[in-house]
């Protein structure tokens, strides 16, 4: 077994039955790439897993017309429409609790959560990050990294806490930064391991979860 399966620890009681599909939620601000490649790696048999809903905080974001082109459902959360950021959070685990989500991917999800989406989805909450975590946390990881003059930077699939960007890490990839690298060009390429790694990431932790559906 990899190590990393020792820093998660065992799954919350799931209806789920043993060998059935990982129901995800995913969460995304921005463009949706890395949901899409989580979408592709379910449709080629490389990921045992069902998307149930997108979760986009952002109106007439790309990642919307992703999900669309599949039939995945998509809601909008305006954070506008929130007080406080435990607000939001209550109404992102209401939704995935009415799709039976299991686990929840933050697939360029750009604000700040709390402890209540951590309580509900305890070590099934994962996050992407465009560095080699624990350099560059926060926003800008891939501008961070330019400034530092770093010769590899990379990505990284962590387990989310409440510190931002700190959390155990599952899996990650280096990539190296090239001489006349912008961060258009850096962060191309980073996307482009991103794109592999979150799958991995995801199947790594279906595959704990339904052991544990297993065991129960
Ligand atoms: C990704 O590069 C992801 O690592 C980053 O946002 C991008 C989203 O791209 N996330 C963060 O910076 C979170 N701190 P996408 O919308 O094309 O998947």
């Amino acid at each position: 077994m990899p190590d990393t399966y020792s820093l998660i620890s065992p799954a919350p009681t799931t209806n789920m039955q043993p060998g059935s599909p990982l129901i995800l939620g995913i969460m995304a601000s921005g463009s949706g790439s890395n949901f899409e490649a989580v979408a592709i790696a379910i449709e080629n048999g490389d990921l045992h897993a069902k998307v149930a809903v997108l979760i986009h905080n952002k109106p007439d974001i790309q990642a919307i017309d992703r999900a669309q082109k599949r039939g995945i459902p998509t809601v909008f959360l305006d954070h506008l429409n929130y007080a406080t950021r435990a607000e939001l959070d209550r109404a992102i685990v209401a939704t995935f609790q009415t799709y039976q989500v299991e686990c929840v991917v933050m697939a360029g999800w750009m604000r700040v959560i709390t402890q209540v989406l951590i309580d509900a989805f305890p070590d099934r909450l994962i996050n992407i990050h465009p560095s080699l975590l624990p350099s560059f946390p926060g926003i800008h990881a891939i501008e961070q990294a330019l400034a530092a003059k770093v010769k590899i930077t990379g990505c990284t699939v962590h387990l989310v806490s409440l510190e931002v960007d700190a959390g155990p890490i599952l899996v990650q990839a280096a990539v190296p930064v090239l001489p006349n690298d912008t961060s258009e060009t850096l962060h191309a390429r980073v996307q482009i391991q991103e794109h592999l790694i979150l799958p991995q990431a995801i199947e790594l932790l279906a595959q704990k979860i339904n052991t544990d559906r297993i065991s129960l």
